[in-house]
């Protein structure tokens, strides 16, 4: 391990659901110019993502990583890249790559480099054998492609830090809800359509049944638990470090379209379930965070009706 080429932070998939919000809250922590947002592909001239130094980079491209991380003066890396659920069980050979292909460039890149490393987990890495509330140290048997590179993703994490010391940080990120950048391909998804199909039509098609229920969160929460993690104390965290569950809000997809009634007058939704109910239903109800609440004080702050609210207000 060679010493970090410098303290600037480098984002993968910058220019998703998450890395929207992420690298706007880091400029502003940081500097704009400390924060170096990549993704395989380029801001569109519509996009509303935030002004400030950005590169192409795939994830399965190793050497260019190490290249960038050397000459940018990189010494933690948030990599947000990956392929989600839905798209991933439609393409498993692609998630298989990117999700650990990438996650082996940048764990590698922090070994040489002694880079801290933030790299999500997600609900995905729990299987039908879990129960509904999912405990922080269970059974963890996937069904999905996703789910399984998430739990590789894990091992190797825990991996880099007890045979390498390189400090790796995770959260097992429930379903985010967020309307500054569409969702990704998740199963989640319809919790975030919803709002916009609701403000503009009136009318969604949820393509998962009424009581399919499944942990989520308001994205501000997952960017605080995010930053709230990487600062935490090092000595106050166990072996979840690589993925702590953190609870936000429980609800069945037909309550979040009530409360989204009750808001907007006349909104109806119809449920038609496709292939994505088979992989919501092999997913928890929520999870127990007792471990992320003692180690480093997590605590969600928005509800559902508070995050409903929210989505509404900023839609409209
Ligand atoms: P997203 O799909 O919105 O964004 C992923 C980004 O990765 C995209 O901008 C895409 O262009 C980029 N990308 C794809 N292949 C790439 C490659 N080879 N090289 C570089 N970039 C590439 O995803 P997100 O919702 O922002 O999720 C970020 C992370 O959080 C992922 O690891 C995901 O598994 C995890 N997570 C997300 C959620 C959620 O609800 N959004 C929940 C749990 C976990
Ligand atoms: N929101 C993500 C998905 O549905 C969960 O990791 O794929």
């Amino acid at each position: 391990m060679t010493e970090s080429p410098g303290d600037r932070i480098l984002v993968t998939g910058a220019l998703g659901q998450i890395g929207t919000e992420l690298v706007s809250s880091l400029r502003q922590r940081h500097g704009k110019d400390n924060i170096l947002a990549t993704d395989i592909r380029s801001p569109g001239p519509e996009s509303n993502f935030p002004d400030g130094p950005f590169s192409n980079l795939s994830v399965l491209d190793g050497a260019k990583m190490e290249r960038v991380i050397l000459e940018e003066g990189i010494g933690t890396v948030f990599h947000l890249a990956a392929i989600l659920s839905a798209t991933g069980e439609k393409n498993p050979e692609l998630c298989q790559r990117v999700n650990v292909g990438g996650t082996v460039s940048v764990l590698e890149a922090a070994r040489d480099f002694d880079l801290k490393v933030f790299a999500p987990s997600s609900i995905a890495v729990f299987g039908p054998d879990s129960p509904n509330i999912a405990p922080q140290e269970g059974p963890l048997n996937p069904t999905t492609m996703y789910g399984k590179t998430k739990v590789t993703g894990e091992i190797l994490g825990l991996n880099y830090w007890k045979q390498y010391g390189v400090d790796v940080r995770g959260l097992r990120f429930p379903g985010l809800i967020s309307w500054k950048a569409p969702a990704g391909g998740g199963t989640t998804d319809y919790a975030v359509d919803i709002f916009r199909a609701a403000v503009d039509h009136g009318h969604y098609d949820c393509f998962v049944s009424e009581d399919t229920r499944l942990p989520m969160m308001y994205m501000e929460d997952a960017i605080r638990a995010t930053e709230s993690i990487m600062q935490a104390d090092p000595g106050s965290l166990g072996d979840s470090r690589v993925g702590y569950n953190i609870k936000g809000i429980s609800f069945t997809a037909g309550e979040l379209a009530d409360k989204i009634a009750e808001r907007i007058p006349g909104f109806t939704c119809d449920f038609i379930p496709d292939f994505r109910q088979k992989v919501a239903d092999s997913w928890p109800d929520d999870v127990d965070d007792e471990a992320a609440r003692n180690e480093w004080g997590w605590e969600a702050n928005y509800d559902l009706g508070r995050m409903v609210d929210e989505m509404i207000s900023n839609i409209s």
